[in-house]
C-alpha cells in the first residue's frame, strides 16, 4: 500500500486504541477520585492496617508510574519532581514504613497526579501506538490504566481495613437465579493453550501463549460459598491438625485464627463486618477474605483439592468446540455487566450461581469477578518468559513464596482482568478479595 499523504485521515486502527486508552484511563482516575475524596484527609494520611500503605501514597504513587512510564519513558520528558520518586517506589519502603515518609499531603498528591495527567493526555494525542514495543497497540498507555485500577483493588482494601462509619456505597447485586445443574463440571483431559502471545494487552507474565497437556479433572460450578465454609468452621475444621499444611497449621494457631477475615461469632451466628456495616454472613456468597492455607484446609476436608493454575485456565478458556482457548469463560467479547461481577459497580461478590451468561461452555460460572479464587500453584514464570518492560512487576515475585491467584474480585476493572490474568500473593494473606472453588482428578479409566 502507498503511504498516506500527509493531512490524510487519521488511521482508524489508531484512533480506536486511542480512545480505548483515553476511556480506560479516565474510569481509573474516576474510580481513584471516588477512593480518595469519600473519606477525610486524615483517613487519607492515616495508615489503617500495617498491610496497607496510606491512601495518600497510592494516590502519588499512581501518578508517579504514569510520569515514569509515559511522560519520561515514552515521551522522554525530564522529571516533575525527581524528589519524590525514591518515596512512591514500592521496593524501597515497605508498606509499613510509608506513613513515615515525608509523603506529598493529600491536596498536592491530588495536583501532582491530576498535572500528569494532562501531560500524559497530551502524550496520548502525539504518540504512534506502533512501531515499538512499548507503544505497540497503546500497550504502555493500558499497563498504567491496569496499573491503577490495580491500586484501586489495593485503596478499597484499605476502606474494608478501615476502621469508622461507611464512606461508600453501590446497590447490591441481584439474587442468583435458581442453580439446578451439577455442583461440578468435567473438563477433559488433553491439550490446553495456556497465556497469551496475541492479546495486546496483557502483561509480561501471562506471555507466551504456550500448550499444556491436561489431566481429566472435576471443578466446583461456583466458588465455595459460606454456608460451605461455615459447615468447614462447625465440623472442627479448625481445630482438626490433619486438614492443614503443616506451616499453615503452625500459621493459624500462632495468629489465633478461627474463622475468615472479619467474621465474629454471636451466639448461633456469624456476623462480620464490611466497609463499616456488620451484618450477618449471607449463606449462599461466595466465601471472602480467607487465605491460601484456609482454602487449602478446607478443600482437604471436602475430600478434594485446590485446582492447579492450569486446571484454573483451562475450566476458563478451553472451548470443547473448536479445542482452542478463548479470552473469557463466555468466549471472546469484552467483558459487560451480564457476564461478571467487576469494577466495583457492587461492593461485594453476586450470590454463587449469578451471570449464568457468563458461563464457561462447560457451564463453569463465575471464574472472573466476585472473588479472586487462590490455585494451588506457586507463581512461576511459563517457558520463554521475559520481563517486559520492568523487572519489578513479576520477575523479582517468581518463586515459591507466592501462590497464584485467578479470576480477579468484584473490585478489579476489567481492564486489569483477563482469562489468562495472574495475580499472586503470600499464602497468609486474606485482607485481599480472595476465596476459592475446589477440584478433583478425574478417576483413571
Ligand atoms: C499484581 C496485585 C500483586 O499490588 O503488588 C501494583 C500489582 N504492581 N503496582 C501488587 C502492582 C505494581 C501487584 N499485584
Ligand atoms: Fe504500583
Amino acid at each position: 500500500m502507498d503511504p498516506k499523504p500527509a493531512g490524510s485521515a487519521p488511521d482508524p486502527d489508531a484512533e480506536t486504541l486511542r480512545e480505548r486508552a483515553l476511556t480506560t484511563l479516565t474510569a481509573a482516575r474516576e474510580r481513584t477520585t471516588l477512593l480518595t475524596t469519600c473519606v477525610t484527609d486524615h483517613d487519607l494520611t492515616a495508615q489503617h492496617s500495617p498491610l496497607m500503605s496510606p491512601l495518600v501514597w497510592d494516590l502519588a504513587h499512581i501518578g508517579n508510574q504514569e510520569e515514569q512510564w509515559l511522560l519520561r519513558t515514552v515521551a522522554g520528558q525530564e522529571a516533575i519532581r525527581p524528589e519524590i520518586d525514591g518515596l512512591y517506589d514500592a521496593f524501597e519502603h515497605p508498606r509499613a514504613e510509608r506513613p513515615n515518609l515525608p509523603l506529598l499531603p493529600p491536596d498536592e498528591a491530588r495536583a501532582y497526579a491530576a498535572d500528569v495527567r494532562g501531560r500524559a493526555l497530551d502524550v496520548l494525542e502525539r504518540t504512534a501506538l506502533h512501531g515499538t514495543r512499548l507503544t505497540e497497540a497503546g500497550f504502555a498507555f493500558g499497563m498504567i490504566a491496569q496499573h491503577e485500577q490495580q491500586h484501586d483493588e489495593t485503596m478499597l482494601i484499605t476502606h474494608q481495613l478501615r476502621p469508622g462509619p461507611q464512606a461508600l456505597t453501590a446497590p447490591d447485586p441481584g439474587p442468583a437465579p435458581l442453580l439446578t445443574g451439577p455442583a461440578e463440571v468435567l473438563v477433559p483431559g488433553g491439550p490446553f493453550t495456556m497465556g497469551t502471545s496475541g492479546e495486546p494487552w496483557a502483561l509480561d507474565n501471562e506471555r507466551p501463549a504456550h500448550v499444556r497437556e491436561v489431566a481429566a479433572f472435576h471443578i466446583d460450578t461456583t466458588p465455595v460459598t459460606n454456608a460451605a465454609y461455615q459447615a468447614f468452621i462447625e465440623d472442627g475444621g479448625y481445630d482438626t491438625e490433619r486438614w492443614w499444611a503443616p506451616e499453615g497449621w503452625a500459621h493459624i494457631r500462632r495468629r489465633r485464627i478461627t474463622a475468615p477475615l472479619f467474621w465474629r461469632r454471636e451466639g448461633a451466628q456469624w456476623l462480620r463486618r464490611r466497609f463499616g456495616v456488620t451484618e450477618v454472613v449471607p449463606a449462599d456468597e461466595p466465601v471472602l477474605h480467607v487465605c491460601w492455607y484456609e482454602a487449602d484446609a478446607y478443600a482437604r476436608w471436602a475430600g478434594r483439592r485446590l485446582p492447579s493454575e492450569t486446571e484454573w485456565e483451562k475450566a476458563a478458556r478451553f472451548d470443547p468446540a473448536t479445542g482452542g482457548s478463548m479470552r473469557y469463560p463466555w468466549g471472546d467479547a469484552d467483558p459487560a455487566p451480564e457476564h461478571a461481577n467487576l469494577g466495583q459497580r457492587h461492593l461485594r461478590p453476586a450470590p454463587a450461581g449469578s451471570y449464568p451468561a457468563g458461563a464457561s461452555p462447560l457451564g463453569v460460572r463465575q471464574l472472573i469477578g466476585d472473588v479472586w479464587e487462590w490455585t494451588a500453584s506457586d507463581f512461576l514464570p511459563y517457558p520463554g518468559f521475559r520481563a517486559f518492560p520492568y523487572k519489578e512487576y513479576s520477575e523479582v515475585f517468581f518463586g515459591p513464596e507466592y501462590k497464584v491467584l485467578r479470576g480477579g474480585s468484584f473490585a478489579v476493572d476489567p481492564v486489569a482482568c483477563r482469562g489468562t490474568f495472574r495475580n499472586w500473593d503470600y499464602p497468609i494473606r486474606r485482607q485481599i478479595f480472595s476465596g476459592f472453588r475446589t477440584a478433583r482428578s478425574a478417576e483413571e479409566s
